[in-house]
């Protein structure tokens, strides 16, 4: 089988690995990619959104499996457009339609449909530029911090979360009135403030079936202990020390299996990954958002941790086969750090030669390229978050230090990494 992943981070990275790890696979495209799936797969010079080449390119590579990485193809709708012009419904696509892809392309619509299936979620209400005054005074009656959310896609930067009265309701007519988000800003969700501890959950679901893949823990800001601006993830752990058994039910009772059957009820057809941001709030868990395709960097603990067959399990996924298929996970637990670039998630400089990677030990750790690229022979810099290094080991502590040792033979200007993921397990 044939392959195409859409994507060029860390993510896509460990997704080809596992994908090339099968006995069914011949070929793995990735589309753009980065220096570390050029090492291991064809990298195709595709950008993600760029619909008209990526049909081409599955006639012209015979793809049988396409892996939508992030989040934007799929909002876009990637899924209806290859279904509507493909005769070829052989394709087997990872990754929603439109419809599905709301689940993370809009706030109002998750909220709605949590409530409607009562599924456990923060209280809300949502505002527009026309009813602002009722925003302001939905905030005079709340208790401090503010959750304000833009609804639509505002690359990872629309969620804010605000002690002061005075600024949440500035911040809100930013985003109502001066278009702070632009568009993904028509709409707020204000919501109740959760305290507790976030947990990242996955499944892969063909809209009826579903089978849970590892959890993670992910550690978003860029300070040592959390603090400091958000990041799209710093670091991860799997599995998450304190998901024991009878939470793991709960996860499943409460939260999958209402949202499987709320996408049918709805008759939204959904085949694909469903990341559940949960907050455990004193023992229950509590939905913050869905993604609707696997986290980064919690892909790159979560999938080295897969024992069995990817595309045998894609087969299972296509074929309403998942409730029977028996899915392997490696009991040893996984950590990975980010490497960043200096300033980032602001300001940060690029081009930076990447040295030391070639010393570290394949039995120890694996390196999962983000943010890289190789430029006339030379691995380089080439964004923000630039490589993940993963571990295993028999503990989550052995694993980071692992890794930790690992990250001691890389260097590149302007280098940082968090020195405490899995301080708080
Ligand atoms: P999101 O972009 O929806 O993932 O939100 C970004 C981060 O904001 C989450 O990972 C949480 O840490 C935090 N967050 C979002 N909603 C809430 C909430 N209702 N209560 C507390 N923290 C939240
Ligand atoms: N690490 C969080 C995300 O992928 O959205």
């Amino acid at each position: 089988m044939n392959v195409l992943i859409l994507g060029s981070g860390g993510r896509e990275h460990a997704f080809a690995l596992k994908v090339r790890e099968s006995s069914l696979c011949s070929n793995v495209y990735v589309a753009p990619g980065n220096s570390g799936t050029a090492l291991i797969a064809n990298n195709l010079n595709i950008g993600v959104n760029e619909f008209s080449k990526i049909e081409s390119a599955i006639k012209e590579y015979d793809i049988s499996v396409l892996i939508v990485g992030p989040e934007a193809p799929l909002v876009n709708g990637i899924r209806d457009r290859i279904r509507s012009n493909d005769t070829n419904n052989n394709l087997i696509i990872v990754g929603p339609g439109k419809e599905g892809a709301m689940l993370e392309g809009s706030k109002d619509f998750t909220k709605s449909f949590l409530f409607r299936h009562n599924i456990p979620t923060a209280n809300y209400s949502t505002f527009t530029k026309q009813n602002i005054e009722k925003g302001f005074k939905y905030i005079d009656k709340m208790p401090s911090p503010y959750v304000l959310k833009a609804d639509g896609l505002a690359a990872g930067k629309g969620v804010l979360i605000i002690k002061n009265k005075k600024e949440a309701k500035q911040q809100l007519k930013e985003i109502l009135i001066n278009s702070k988000f632009g568009k993904a800003g028509n709409k707020v969700v204000i919501e109740e403030f959760l305290d507790g501890i976030e947990i990242s959950c996955f499944v892969l679901t063909d809209g009826n079936q579903y089978k849970i893949l590892p959890s993670a823990k992910d550690y978003k800001r860029i300070g040592e202990n959390d603090t400091g601006l958000n990041t799209g993830g710093m670091g991860a752990v799997s599995p998450p020390p304190f998901l024991n058994k009878k939470l793991k039910s709960k996860i499943e009772l409460n939260i999958i299996k209402p949202t499987i059957q709320g996408l049918k009820k709805d008759n939204i057809p959904f085949v694909g990954f469903i990341f559940f941001g949960l907050i455990i709030v004193k023992e229950d868990p509590k939905v913050i958002e869905y993604n609707v395709r696997m986290g980064d960097p919690e892909t790159e603990v979560v999938f080295p941790r897969i024992k069995s067959d990817f595309l045998e399990l894609i087969i299972a996924l296509d074929s309403g086969n998942l409730n029977s298929f028996d899915l392997q996970i490696d009991n040893e637990p996984a950590a990975t750090i980010v490497l960043v670039s200096g300033g980032y998630p602001e300001k940060y400089e690029i081009n930076k030669q990447i040295f030391g990677l070639e010393n570290i030990s394949k039995t120890d750790s694996y390196v999962f390229h983000a943010g890289a690229k190789i430029e006339n022979k030379v691995l380089k810099t080439s964004g923000g978050r630039v490589l993940a290094i993963t571990s295993k080991a028999k503990s989550i502590d052995l694993a980071l230090k692992k890794s930790y040792d690992s990250i001691k033979q890389v260097q590149f200007n302007k280098m940082y990494y968090r020195k405490d993921i899995g301080f708080d397990l």
